[in-house]
């Protein structure tokens, strides 16, 4: 069997941090509709914890739903066949996403993995990923903090990047510009002056400011203003009010793609 592809990281994960993405996968329309829902989740982690509730929360969606949890820690694959249950499964490997008979999965979920990569190897870990999918897959990539409550990520399809998401927790937030320090590894370096992923972070927390009277109304209206503001302002956000009040605010990816 050929070497698995990456590095073994540092394993932290926890209960529920995950909980923000897996909201948005159980949208993706390929779950409803593909004839086999298998689900890759890379990088699980030290404990098997966020594969097993990401199994649970789309199983409510698609009861059929099949979890692969895949690390490249041997260690972390013995203690999570320990706790394997109905619909999950474990495997040693890495990008290359090996899955029970080698099926292709619907979702890939790689979720705080990159992170600890170079920026200059994010292009070939997409790629590798993406060959995996099912025609109408989708590779969700991203980070968050540790308790879940600031979250970024990109969903790629076979081809390309598609949309960039953040998703905050929004009583807390004093402004938006916080997910900064969460941003996925295609992004986080390229938040200074003249990238587009600057200038939107500049505007998101500007509409934030001003939205500031709504606040009286509570964070969710005010986040739905700024997001009303940011799209008035040119920006071509996605979607309507059912995610926004979720905190959630996704761009098509060629607005905040880094320069070449
Ligand atoms: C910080 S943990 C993230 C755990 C979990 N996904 C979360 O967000 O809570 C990252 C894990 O990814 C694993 N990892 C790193 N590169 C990998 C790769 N190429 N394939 C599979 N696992 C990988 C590391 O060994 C580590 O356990």
């Amino acid at each position: 069997m050929p070497s698995p592809i990456g590095t073994v990281t540092r394993g932290t994960t926890g209960h529920n941090r995950l909980r923000r993405v897996d909201r948005w996968i159980a949208t993706l329309p390929v779950l409803r509709l593909t004839d086999d829902p298998l689900v890759a989740d890379v990088g699980y982690g030290a404990s098997p914890t966020t594969t097993l509730e990401l199994r649970d929360r789309l199983a409510r969606v698609r009861p059929d739903v099949e979890v692969t949890g895949i690390e490249i820690e041997p260690g972390r694959v013995a203690r999570a066949n320990a706790a394997t249950r109905d619909g999950v499964t474990f495997r040693l490997g890495g990008f290359e996403t090996p899955t029970p008979g080698d099926r292709a999965p619907a979702v890939i979920r790689a979720f705080n993995v990159l992170r600890q990569y170079r920026e200059s190897e994010v292009g070939d870990a997409w790629r590798i990923m993406q060959n995996r999918l099912q025609p109408a897959g989708a590779l969700v990539e991203g980070t968050c903090n540790e308790v879940g409550r600031v979250a970024s990520w990109i969903t790629l399809d076979r081809e390309a990047p598609r949309t960039f998401t953040i998703a905050l927790r929004l009583a807390d937030v004093v402004a938006p510009s916080v997910v900064a320090e969460r941003l996925p590894k295609a992004l986080i370096h390229r938040n200074v002056p003249g990238e587009p992923i600057h200038r939107f972070l500049v505007d998101l927390d500007r509409a934030w400011a001003v939205s500031a009277p709504i606040g009286a109304y509570g964070p969710r209206q005010r986040w739905i203003a700024t997001v009303r503001a940011l799209r008035a302002g040119g920006w071509p956000v996605l979607h309507g009010q059912r995610r926004w009040r979720l905190g959630e605010l996704s761009v098509p990816w060629e607005s905040v793609a880094p320069n070449a």
